[in-house]
């Protein structure tokens, strides 16, 4: 199965099968003891038009885990930054690479890199998705239940990584519940899509709602990055939205606290539950190197 995802490009989770997405996740728990050079000789190359830690890391350490070499390109530095387009870009990354991550604002710049490069694309994170995440949260679920089952609660911006959780759940077969304030909810788009494709999907302005009797309790900031200037205006839309002790107490009582990071303590979520004994969230970011590993070795 894996042999088919040779050459692919891993823009959204909505572009991979069931089947596929279980693939890798059983191949990123076998790297984790596998230390198989996979990717010998291979380069990756990473354009960054946004910040990152464990992206950029957990991309540069897998690669050289495999065997093959990653470099930083920030999109500063390259003449992306000077109106070569994105065509042009492509085609040429694609005479020295074997394959680009690409960090920055928009999918449909993502989509056109990955329709002009004739060698795999990843999405490194988007305003629209972030389905590197996502891979990487599945994989904690399944460590921490041994199943992909149960209700995942999401309490927070309808942003990227609600786009991403909407599609891995639907895909796998997990109830998803976004809470998230009028006007900063999910894409209809995106929740009818997740709904046809046999996904079970509550979006509600309740907090207390979504999380009653969730197996996971997931939070992301107020504020993404490229959105600094409504962090005000954010900071009131979401107050009643922080993931506390309280919320937590409605969740399952075995249920765990998931954070993609970074995280603003005090905003979205309590230091008591992100220290709590719930909270899985340093797990996850180890995961996001096991399940990229997976991603790299598959594609490239
Ligand atoms: N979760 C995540 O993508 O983190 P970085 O922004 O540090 O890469
Ligand atoms: N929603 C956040 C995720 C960071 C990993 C952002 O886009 O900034």
């Amino acid at each position: 199965m894996l042999g088919s995802l040779k050459g692919r490009d891993f823009l959204s989770l909505k572009d991979y099968s069931k089947e596929e997405i279980y693939g890798l996740l059983k191949f990123a728990a076998e790297l984790r003891k596998d230390n198989k050079k996979y990717l010998k000789g291979k380069v990756l190359g990473m354009i960054f038009a946004k910040n990152s830690t464990r992206t950029r890391i957990s991309f540069e350490v897998g690669m050289l885990e495999l065997g093959g070499h990653a470099i930083f390109l920030s999109d500063r530095d390259i003449q992306l930054a000077r109106g070569e387009t994105i065509a042009d870009t492509a085609r040429v990354l694609s005479r020295y690479l074997d394959g680009i991550m690409i960090r920055t604002f928009s999918q449909g710049d993502v989509e056109e890199l990955a329709k002009w490069a004739t060698i795999p694309v990843i999405n490194g994170l988007t305003d629209y998705d972030h389905p590197c995440q996502a891979l990487a949260d599945l994989l904690t679920i399944k460590d921490s239940f041994g199943t992909l089952s149960g209700k995942l609660a999401y309490i927070g911006d309808g942003n990227n990584m609600a786009t991403a959780l909407i599609f891995a759940c639907a895909k796998v077969g997990m109830e998803i519940a976004v809470a998230s304030p009028e006007g900063f909810q999910p894409d209809n788009e995106i929740v009818e899509y997740a709904k046809k494709i046999g996904g079970k999907v509550l979006v509600t302005a309740d907090p207390a709602e979504a999380a009653r009797g969730a197996n996971v309790l997931y939070t992301d900031v107020w504020t993404s990055m490229g959105q600094e200037e409504e962090m005000e205006k954010r900071r009131k839309a979401f107050a009643g939205y922080q993931v506390n002790e309280k919320l937590m107490e409605l969740a399952d009582p075995k249920a765990i606290f998931l954070h993609c990071l970074p995280a603003h303590r005090g905003e979205e979520v309590t230091d008591q539950v992100i220290e709590g004994h719930q909270s899985r969230v340093f797990d996850q970011a180890e995961n996001r190197l096991h399940a990229q590993k997976a991603v790299l070795a598959a594609l490239l």
